[in-house]
């Protein structure tokens, strides 16, 4: 969602404020904008659409100056449009301002504005929020940092802003609350932005603004403060990325770069953590809560989207190894439900980019409730890393693509050596199993790759149903999660409606649908659930449905009842997913390429929904 980039310093900010941009592309959205100030004045330029259409927007016009901020927009308060598009411009013109977020109580202040005779030519609460500034500071006298202070006091909702003054052109002003912002630490310039990527060229060194402080950033000075006015001493991180991992060096798009970095990533994440030569899984954030995690009354897996069908997984497996019983909630719902959390529960917080903003309140009121919270996060020093008691990150790298892949992977990779981990400590597992286990994801990464070596079969399948209205996927067990992921990556990707059902279930319903213009994608591989499975794949053919299905390599029963099979190497059924899953992923990339869509970045989707 929404992207911030500021820059201050000696170099020109327009380049390094539109590419930053570029960056933060893959987020989501549908307008952007820049703001910079020179000698001459401010200059403010925004366009409905691409960055690239704000560029030509921008073409003959003044770019100059050392000081700018940009925005890419995915709207909330009003359509995307120009006139929508940030930066905003308070009335008297002196100010302007981006922002990530949503003002909740801005119709009460819009109000008390008018009243006052303020006029707004957007329909953003941003605009409201701009001009409520810009009226504090004209009635109080006093500086922009204080009139921000007193108005963030006075607002309810999220936010990440960052505020320029055209008579002060040595300094950038933000804030955040519940929307993500970093800093990064130039020689004489910074660099301010909502994740590290714009600027990981100029600098690795950054500060992560914590909710409640307000930056006052200069070109060789950064202030940090509360909203109490008191200084904050900005605790400085290095990062450990590569320019390389944010391009898409070689490949048509991030997300065929991401599906292929998959062997990769997941082997970075077993990485010195899993042992098998020593029988040793070694997690600091487990060992040292081992006892809390091994002694949990439930596990509570919070999460959206993908990361909710990570958390579907590890309730089967955690369930069979742990023995602990483990529910599994989408964020948004948890949060508003007043759920009950007792002593003893353990809530595992799965997230990619750490920066949804329902699974942070969720954790937040879990958390305030008692609540030992883990954190599955693929960003590194994202706030859901911060919040949590403890966690393990993904290690799968920046992923850009809309559709969440590697994530993902890697997301089970963890689940799976924290289950096995749990188990170990509660004596819940054989020592036979356990080794087994561990050898069987020890072997992922060059599953993965078989899978990868050749993906020409599963592109034919895709061109061959690109043109599908709708379509079904149906598994049972470990491989229930994997159909529904496999519907929500067609669904993102392609906009082909589909839906995941368990394989059983279907007779109660969605068998109705079936027709011989239905493809039904099954995830069959060879598991406990493999008879029950062909039998409801004969089900499927007895009503003339066109079946597709993802089977393990060996396996001549399913393929000879499918119209066309995908193939997996074969594993635990445990393990199974971070195979199964591949597959499904490349179908719906290559049927979206197929039919001429922007699969990195999807109509209407947000890589990192900030917004609740
Ligand atoms: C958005 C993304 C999905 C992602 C979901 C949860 O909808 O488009 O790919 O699975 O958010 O995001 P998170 O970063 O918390 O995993």
């Amino acid at each position: 969602m929404c992207g911030i980039v500021g820059y201050i310093g000696p170099r020109e900010a327009y380049p390094i404020v539109i590419k930053g941009l570029k960056r933060l592309e893959y987020r989501g959205y549908d307008s952007a904008g820049i703001s910079l100030i020179n000698s001459s004045g401010m200059n403010v330029y925004k366009k409905k659409g691409k960055v690239t259409d704000l560029e030509e927007a921008t073409l003959g016009k003044d770019i100059s100056g050392h000081i700018g901020i940009g925005h890419t927009r995915w709207a909330t308060h009003g359509e995307p449009s120009d006139r929508n598009a940030h930066p905003h411009t308070s009335n008297d013109g002196s100010l302007s301002m981006i922002h990530n977020g949503i003002i909740e109580n801005y119709a009460s202040i819009k109000q008390e504005l008018s009243n006052k005779g303020y006029q707004f030519s957007s329909d953003t609460d941003t605009e409201v929020l701009l001009n409520f500034i810009q009226d504090i500071k004209q009635n109080n006298n006093c500086s922009l940092e204080e009139a921000l202070r007193i108005a963030l006091k006075r607002i309810v909702g999220a936010y990440c802003i960052l505020l320029i003054d055209k008579n002060d052109n040595n300094t950038i002003i933000a804030a955040r609350k519940g929307s993500p912002l970093v800093i990064g630490i130039g020689k004489g310039e910074h660099f301010l932005a909502s994740d590290a990527t714009p600027f990981i060229e100029y600098t690795k060194e950054v500060v992560y603004v914590n909710d409640y402080e307000i930056a006052i950033v200069r070109a060789d000075e950064l202030i940090l403060k509360n909203l109490g006015n008191e200084k904050q001493t900005p605790f400085i991180t290095k990062l450990d990325m590569e320019l390389a991992a944010v391009e898409k060096g070689g490949y048509k798009h991030f997300m065929l770069k991401e599906i292929h970095e998959q062997p990769s990533t997941i082997f970075d994440c077993l990485r010195g953590r899993l042992l098998t030569h020593s029988g040793e899984i070694r997690m600091a954030g487990i060992d040292n809560n081992i006892d809390k995690l091994a002694n949990a009354n439930r596990i509570v897996m919070v999460a959206c989207g993908t990361s909710w069908h990570a958390g579907l997984i590890a309730e089967y497996v955690f369930e069979e190894l742990c023995r602990i019983p483990v529910e599994v909630e989408y964020a948004s719902e948890f949060r508003y439900r007043n759920p009950v959390i007792n002593e003893g529960d353990v809530i595992i917080a799965i997230s990619q980019s750490g920066e949804t903003a329902d699974t942070l309140v969720a954790l937040e009121s879990a958390k305030a409730k008692g609540a030992f919270i883990f954190g599955v996060v693929n960003a590194v020093g994202s706030s859901i890393a911060r919040i949590s008691h403890a966690g393990a990150y993904t290690h799968a790298g920046p992923e850009i693509g809309v559709a969440s892949t590697k994530a993902f992977t890697g997301q089970l990779a963890v689940l799976n050596m924290m289950a096995l981990k749990i188990a170990k400590a509660k004596g819940t597992i054989t020592e036979d199993r356990y080794i087994n286990l561990m050898k069987e994801l020890e072997a992922v990464p060059e599953k993965v790759k078989e899978i990868l070596a050749d993906t020409s079969n599963i592109k034919a399948i895709a061109e061959k149903y690109k043109d599908a209205p709708d379509a079904l996927f149906l598994g049972r067990g470990y491989n229930f999660p994997v159909a529904l992921e496999g519907a929500l990556k067609l669904k993102e990707i392609s906009y082909i409606h589909a839906e995941g059902y368990p394989a059983a279930e279907m007779k109660h319903g969605p068998i109705a649908l079936v027709t011989d213009k239905l493809p039904v994608v099954f995830v069959a591989t060879k598991d406990s659930y493999y008879e029950k499975i062909v039998s409801n794949v004969q089900e499927i053919k007895a009503r003339k449905g066109m079946v597709i299905a993802v089977a393990t390599v060996g396996d001549t029963v399913i393929p000879s009842m499918a119209d066309d099979t995908m193939f997996v190497p074969d594993a635990d059924e445990l393990i199974a997913p971070l195979l199964s899953t591949i597959p499904l992923q490349l179908l719906s990339y290559y049927v979206g390429v197929a039919k001429g869509y922007n699969v990195d970045m999807p109509r209407n989707l947000a890589k990192s929904v900030t917004v609740e």
